[in-house]
């Protein structure tokens, strides 16, 4: 059997602040195999980029990695030292930001920043570094590549900016790049030019990619596989169609239903009421029950496992468990009290 390229088991990421244990990233496993495409969707505060920033070490203080464990290549990053992961990063792994101004150096030209990149990762020298760095730019859809080497970034518009950023996470050819919101700070035509060049490219170039998004409309169609996270757990996986189509977790369907592209004429655009869960106080049972529908008095005590309801298919909520066993014995009705919203 072929070794997995990426594989996060019961990855556990806390905040350790002065008002107590922020749980930011609570027991999430995924794979990603060599040249697929992972989403990851959620709303903001979910812990998507907690989950990227512990694959690649890069955790503000007060947050560790406090379980589990990220093999690449079956090697497990989170024994690694701090020297051995720098080069991980970039070499093996690289991330792009949902913000390039705030990632890129003002006061250094843009071909200074790519061409640090390569000679720190690379056996390159200088003028090799250039060449490339001007191949990079062109790549990645800039026009007059030799002359925007030495431009800085303020001359470059927000889109050029992120593709500057591209290729700098590009420098080193990584196995696995890392989008986070990579098109946020964009506006709606440059973020479609953005996410077709990293298809694009992950096709060329036959790289993994993580895409992170808070928005399932935008990433769907590029996605081998999709994972939807609440509270720093995963409700939900499986391909954009089982998303999409067969929802299993009252949030996803809930997400599905707050994507105004894909309503019908007739439809109203609703979005999820409720606020979302105190990190610092998890409840015991679903992360999402306060805010669910159908939360039934087990969804409220006991955290649902992630249950198979298809091929590559599953979400972690009782309701799937409660159909089986009504499917399996009609008689049956498990968890019967479910709520009434008021
Ligand atoms: N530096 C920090 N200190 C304390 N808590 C943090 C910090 N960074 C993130 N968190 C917590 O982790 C949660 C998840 O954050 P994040 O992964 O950035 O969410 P998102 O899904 O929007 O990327 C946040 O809601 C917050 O409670
Ligand atoms: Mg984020």
């Amino acid at each position: 059997m072929s070794e997995r390229l990426l594989e996060v088991k019961h990855l556990q990421t806390s905040f350790f602040t002065d008002s107590g244990e922020v749980k930011a990233v609570n027991d999430i496993s995924f794979n990603l195999d060599a040249g697929k495409v992972l989403g990851i969707v959620g709303e903001s505060g979910s812990g998507k980029s907690v989950s990227a920033y512990s694959v690649m070490q890069i955790l503000d203080y007060p947050g560790r990695i406090k379980g589990g464990s990220i093999l690449l290549k079956g090697k497990d990053l989170t024994t690694f030292t701090s020297k051995e992961m720098e080069d991980i990063r970039g070499e093996r792994i690289s991330i792009i930001f949902q913000d390039p101004m705030t990632s890129l150096n003002p006061v250094f030209t843009i071909g200074n920043q790519i061409r640090e990149s390569i000679l720190l990762h690379t056996d390159r020298n200088k003028e090799e570094a250039n060449k490339r760095a001007i191949e990079l730019l062109d790549l990645v859809g800039i026009n007059e590549p030799a002359r925007r080497v030495k431009q800085y970034p303020y001359e470059l518009s927000g889109g050029m900016r992120q593709r500057v950023m591209i290729a700098m996470a590009l420098a080193c050819e990584p196995d696995i790049l890392i989008a986070d919101e990579p098109t946020t700070a964009l506006d709606v035509t440059i973020q479609g030019q953005i996410l077709e060049l990293i298809q694009d490219l992950q096709q060329e170039m036959g790289m993994a990619v993580i895409m992170i998004t808070h928005d399932l409309g935008v990433i769907a169609s590029m996605c081998d596989e999709i994972i939807v996270m609440y509270a720093g757990t995963i409700c939900e996986r499986g391909s954009a169609d089982d998303i999409f189509y067969n929802p299993h977790h009252e949030y996803t369907k809930g997400l599905i239903r707050s994507i105004p592209t894909l309503r019908k004429e007739d439809e109203r655009l609703v979005p999820i009421p409720g606020s979302p869960v105190d990190l610092l106080n998890m409840p015991p049972g679903c992360a999402f029950a306060a805010r669910c529908p159908q939360a039934m008095e087990i969804c409220l005590e006991e955290r649902p496992g992630e249950i198979v309801v298809g091929p590559g298919h599953s979400a972690a909520c009782w309701m799937n468990v409660k159909r089986f066993m009504e499917m399996s014995d009609p008689t049956r009705s498990v968890g019967a009290t479910a709520r009434k919203e008021s």
